[in-house]
């Protein structure tokens, strides 16, 4: 049975479909206070909680869900397509918490496993108390491209070149490269060129999540000529005015997974997790 959060529910109802698993209608209520409750009618032997925490919100509901499905089912596996607070992996600096490691302990308490997509950083999966893997969705990616002339696949930062290469591999053909970037702050992210040319090319840029599309936003402006520029990512957060900086910047696409369900979700990860399961 799925247990889909109410903020994942594209993801589980193709997730549902994939598997051939009933989808239990699950009730979500709010109460004036700010409160919230969920309401689990039927989780079968083994429930499959699928929600993303891309809210403190989210964060709530999960463990609300994985309580109610752990007293009506004999095993509990939680899907978390997107893993809110992955990035604060480390403490950054002193008294600052390891944000990933808190969410992760906390979510452990209800669950047997854990399922998450392209983590910020694959390390994140330890600090989880129970079994946890991470799935690689970047191939899908490729999927809602249409046919590229001269094709470069550049990812905003080193760490991101193996994205690129995911895309690059999956769509058949292509150079990658990418940028060197330096983040002043959480706004102000300065991106040197690459060493490809772009000029009269299709350019892909992909990272594994747009926050405030500042890091894509720049790297459009860096590029000299392109042909048109396609914008891809795994976990479209797309908060504020995103997705408003990358049309001013130019671009001419914005293609995102359904880990976090936006108008730009054009392509489901459920496959990816139904092949983990
Ligand atoms: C950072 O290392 C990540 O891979 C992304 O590049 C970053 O989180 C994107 O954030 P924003 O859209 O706010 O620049």
């Amino acid at each position: 049975m799925i247990i889909p959060g109410s903020d994942s529910q594209e993801v589980a109802a193709s997730l549902a479909a994939e598997l051939d698993e009933s989808l239990a209608a699950v009730e979500y209520e709010r109460f004036a206070d700010g409160e919230r409750l969920v309401r689990v009618p039927e989780a079968g032997d083994r429930a499959i909680v699928v929600a993303s925490t891309a809210s403190d919100a989210a964060h709530v509901e999960l463990l609300q869900l994985q309580d109610a499905a752990s007293a009506r089912a004999d095993e509990v596996v939680t899907v978390i397509p997107y893993m809110g607070y992955a990035r604060q992996d480390k403490a950054f600096e002193p008294g600052e918490p390891i944000s990933a490691r808190a969410m992760a302990r906390a979510i452990s308490t209800g669950t047997d496993r854990v399922l998450t997509i392209n983590p910020h950083e694959e390390a994140v999966t330890g600090f989880f108390d129970v079994p946890c893997s991470s799935i690689d969705a970047a191939g899908r990616l490729a999927e809602p491209l249409p046919e590229l002339s001269e094709p470069l696949f550049l990812s905003p930062d080193s760490g991101a070149i193996e994205l690129a290469e995911a895309v690059r591999d999956a769509y058949g053909g292509g150079e990658t490269d990418y940028f060197e970037k330096i983040r002043h702050s959480d706004t102000d992210v300065e991106i040197q060129p690459s060493d490809a040319t772009t000029a009269g090319r299709d350019v892909v840029l992909i990272d594994d999540i747009i926050a405030t599309g500042s890091t894509m936003s720049t790297a459009i402006e860096q590029l000299s000529d392109p042909a048109r520029v396609f914008v891809t990512c795994v976990h479209p957060m797309l908060a504020a005015n995103a997705r408003t900086k990358l049309a001013n910047a130019g671009v001419d696409a914005v293609y995102g997974t359904d880990t976090i369900e936006r108008a730009v979700s054009a392509v489901s990860v459920a496959p990816s997790i139904a092949d983990a399961l």
